[in-house]
């Protein structure tokens, strides 16, 4: 109960911050469509986890990177805008509310996709605090975490799977589309709380760890979630022929698979000075609901 409230603040936090940084001064329908899908809501977990792998790793001030924190985010809003596009999931509720193609229409989604991640990189090459090595750094981790290395493999390898059958690797599909840029965004706390490289080998295994728990909780949320909570319809996975835990391992099977990942994260993360909020979050990350 204690991690929920204390990410529950932290999402309060990051929700006030994201605000400061949405681009002005463009077309009102690309800026309308940028700013709806970033307030909508959601978990923040992406830049909670820099920030609190910094502090894990001994960084006491985080004011200088709460930037870089928030470009995690545009990024994550960004693959959720186009996920739900018609060519991909063609899904119509996200976060609790229409998604970004049905208010906005599809152009002016995929430009609002593409303009989110384009201005994520932006936000951290215009950050005057860190060092310039470092963000070069981040800059190199959160592009292979989140482009054609990281995500965009995993999201092309997921709609292979769903449209053609032509790709079946479903450890793939979770590391590369999920598990690479939550992975990043704990090295990338490490690497601004100036972690040392075995530190940040452990946030790595950490990261990588979470990351697939993370993917498949959001698949048995898929089967067995509460829509209302979840802000996004569910029972679709199975419809659409995606490649799931659930669907390859069955329910019981695939929470047991997840558990497994989280005690390895665990085990791992506890070789850091401070572990406590990060052991916490990977506990939250299978016995959430949403
Ligand atoms: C959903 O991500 C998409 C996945 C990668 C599984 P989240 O579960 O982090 O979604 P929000 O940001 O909380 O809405
Ligand atoms: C994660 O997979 C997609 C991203 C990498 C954005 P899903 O397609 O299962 O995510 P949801 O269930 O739509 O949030
Ligand atoms: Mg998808
Ligand atoms: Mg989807
Ligand atoms: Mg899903």
């Amino acid at each position: 109960m204690k991690i929920r409230n204390f990410l529950s603040k932290q999402t309060v936090f990051i929700n006030d911050q994201i605000k400061k940084f949405i681009p002005a001064g463009i077309p009102e329908k690309l800026f309308k469509a940028m700013e709806y899908s970033l307030s909508a809501g959601g978990k923040r977990i992406r830049p909670i986890l820099v920030i609190e792998s910094a502090k894990a790793v001994g960084k006491e001030d985080i004011n200088d990177i709460i930037d870089i924190a928030v470009a995690t985010e545009f990024i994550h809003t960004y693959s959720l805008i186009h996920d739900d596009l018609p060519a991909m999931d063609d899904d119509d509720l996200r976060r609790g509310k229409p998604t970004c193609h049905k208010v906005f229409g599809d152009a002016i989604a995929i430009l609002a996709g593409d303009g989110l991640q384009g201005y994520a990189y932006e936000i951290i090459s215009n950050n005057n605090k860190v060092k310039p090595e470092i963000l070069l750094k981040v800059i190199k981790i959160l592009s292979n975490g989140t482009g054609v290395y990281g995500m965009v493999a995993g999201q092309a390898a997921d709609i292979l799977h769903e449209k053609e059958n032509s790709f079946n690797d479903i450890d793939f599909i979770h590391l590369h589309k999920t598990a690479k840029f939550i992975q990043s965004c704990c090295m990338i706390g490490g690497i601004l709380g100036e972690a040392t490289e075995d530190e940040i080998k452990i946030l790595e295994i950490y990261g990588r760890n979470i990351g697939l728990a993370f993917q498949i909780q959001d698949d048995i949320l898929d089967e067995i979630g509460d829509e209302k909570k979840l802000g996004k319809k569910t029972k679709k996975d199975r419809e659409k022929n995606k490649l799931t835990y659930p669907s390859v391992y069955g329910l019981e099977e695939s929470k047991k698979i997840a558990k497994e990942y989280i005690d390895e994260a665990v085990k791992e993360i506890k070789k850091l000075k401070n572990p406590d909020i990060l052991i916490e979050i990977a506990e939250f990350i299978i016995n959430r609901e949403v």
